[in-house]
């Protein structure tokens, strides 16, 4: 574990995420890595005020509970919109406020955004309760108790992984749901962590054998073409104008670990099965890693967000007054030329740039009695597109002032 640059050394957030968990979330250039960025909540000191699902400091809220997990520009504009108190809680606790350097800062967002991916611990207890209320146990056997009509459920391998339990469930609607309605019973519904706590007592009742594979984060590329090939994108748009007979996935809440999500996409299973066949289509059924990689794509698209407007950006640019400091094309004046740092830098790079050099900008902004500009995430998403994307290279305007 690593020790606190502030000396603060955090025994308890070992328990947060165990290595392997996140060990297969895909690291790729655009996204951090997920694991450095939890080195990265530890050396810099924020677990002795955060907490991620009550390990770690009381002093600002517990990031794992709290926090938005809407996409990068959620976050971002959480921590941002926050940094004032932030600050001055540092100073009052003799904390050194972290600056950020290569990646880090897009490694400690990955770090937050995954929290929510992977499930808590499920309770089996409270999942054996859920088995006799939802009237699973009508039709399925574990052990010795339950009824006949269903597959029996201890012949799972011990330990499957719950994207796979839930694969397997929504594979068998065809059949259950009529099953289930045959015998007077609501098709079941799971809220919350109801969906987690009854698998995690279903994966405590295997067969006592190791299950083959454990990868639970899948492949995003993969997923892309699962959401094609299997008709998704003929109801859903991922955050997009066309179809409209589904939610926009994108914009959807989706708050939850993965599982939850496959929760709340089986409890639509009913309404979903029904637009489909009034469009000629037989609900798709999933094999080996499919559901996985699918989640993994929705995640990584929400990430990233909608695509910003550079023109609102612009605006924004003047309304926040960066434009007073830096100049209405980025060619600076009153502060640095932002044009040659930011033009074509990364989303992450530009948060990072912002975030080092917030204390000298703000100390300038209350110099020139300038408000403290705060961001809903949409206006941040259009202030870095323009940053990173509408400044001009050197423009005729830039040129004049100059001369
Ligand atoms: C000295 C204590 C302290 C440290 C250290 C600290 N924070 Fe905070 N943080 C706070 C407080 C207090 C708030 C709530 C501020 C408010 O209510 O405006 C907060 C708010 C936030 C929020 C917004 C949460 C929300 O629900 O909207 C984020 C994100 C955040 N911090 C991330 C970090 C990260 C990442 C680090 C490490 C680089 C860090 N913080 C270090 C005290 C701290
Ligand atoms: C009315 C009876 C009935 C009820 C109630 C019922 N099921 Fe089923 N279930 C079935 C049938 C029948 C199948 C097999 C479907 C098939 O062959 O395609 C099945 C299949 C499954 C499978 C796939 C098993 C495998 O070996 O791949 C899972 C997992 C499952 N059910 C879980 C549940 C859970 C969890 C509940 C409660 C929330 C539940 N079922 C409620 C009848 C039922
Ligand atoms: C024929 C149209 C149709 C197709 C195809 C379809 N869906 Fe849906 N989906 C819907 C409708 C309608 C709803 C909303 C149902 C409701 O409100 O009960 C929905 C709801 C959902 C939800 C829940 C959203 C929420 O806010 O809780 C998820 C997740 C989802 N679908 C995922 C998928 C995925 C993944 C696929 C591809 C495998 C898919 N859908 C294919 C029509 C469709
Ligand atoms: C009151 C003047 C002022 C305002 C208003 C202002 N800044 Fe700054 N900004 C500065 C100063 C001064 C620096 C250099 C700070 C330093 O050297 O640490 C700076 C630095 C930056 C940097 C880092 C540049 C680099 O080379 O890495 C970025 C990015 C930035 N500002 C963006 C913005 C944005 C976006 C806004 C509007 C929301 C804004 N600034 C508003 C004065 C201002």
């Amino acid at each position: 574990m690593t020790e606190s640059r502030n000396g603060w050394r955090p025994a308890a957030l070992a328990l947060v995420l165990a290595p392997g968990l996140l060990a297969p979330v895909p690291a790729r250039a655009e996204f951090g890595d997920p694991m450095r960025g939890q080195q990265l909540f530890v050396s810099n000191g924020c677990v002795a005020c955060h907490a991620v699902r009550g390990a770690g400091g009381r002093i600002g809220p517990d990031l794992g509970r709290t926090l938005a997990k809407g996409s990068f520009f959620e976050l971002a504009a959480a921590m941002w919109n926050h940094s004032l108190v932030m600050n001055e809680k540092m100073r009052e606790f003799r904390l050194m406020r972290p600056q950020f350097e290569g990646t880090e800062l897009a490694d400690l967002m990955a770090f937050l955004y995954f929290l929510n991916y992977f499930d808590e611990p499920g309770d089996p207890q409270f999942g054996k309760v859920l088995f006799a209320e939802k009237h699973c146990i009508q039709c399925h056997s574990l052990g010795r108790v339950g009824g006949r009509s269903g597959p029996r459920l201890d012949s799972l391998p011990r330990g499957r992984p719950p994207l796979k339990i839930a694969q397997d469930l929504w594979n068998h609607g065809p059949v259950m749901v009529p099953a289930i309605r045959a015998l007077g019973l609501n098709v079941p519904e799971f809220q919350g962590s109801e969906i987690v706590d009854l698998f995690a007592y279903l994966r405590s009742q295997g067969r006592r054998e190791a299950s083959r594979d454990f990868r639970s984060a899948g492949d995003p590329a993969k997923g892309k073409r699962v959401f094609e090939t299997k008709e998704c994108s003929r109801c859903h748009a991922l955050f997009g104008k066309a179809p409209d007979i589904g939610p926009d996935l994108g914009r959807t809440e989706l708050r939850g670990s993965v599982t939850q999500l496959a929760g709340r996409m089986w409890n639509h299973w009913p309404a979903m099965s029904q637009a489909m066949s009034a469009l000629g289509l037989t609900p798709p059924t999933f094999q080996g890693d499919e559901l996985a990689d699918l989640f993994s794509y929705l995640f990584m698209a929400r990430y990233e967000g909608q695509g910003g407007s550079r023109e609102r950006g612009r605006a924004i640019y003047a309304e926040k007054g960066c434009a007073y400091c830096h100049g209405p094309e980025g060619e600076g004046g009153r502060a640095p030329a932002l044009r040659g740092a930011l033009r074509g830098a990364a989303k992450e790079a530009i948060a990072q740039r912002m975030w080092n050099h917030a204390p000298a900008m703000v100390a300038r902004m209350g110099g020139e009695r300038i408000p403290f500009p705060r961001f809903t995430p949409e206006e941040l998403t259009d202030l870095f597109t323009f940053l990173g994307q509408g400044l001009p290279k050197m423009s005729a305007r830039a040129k004049e002032v100059r001369r």
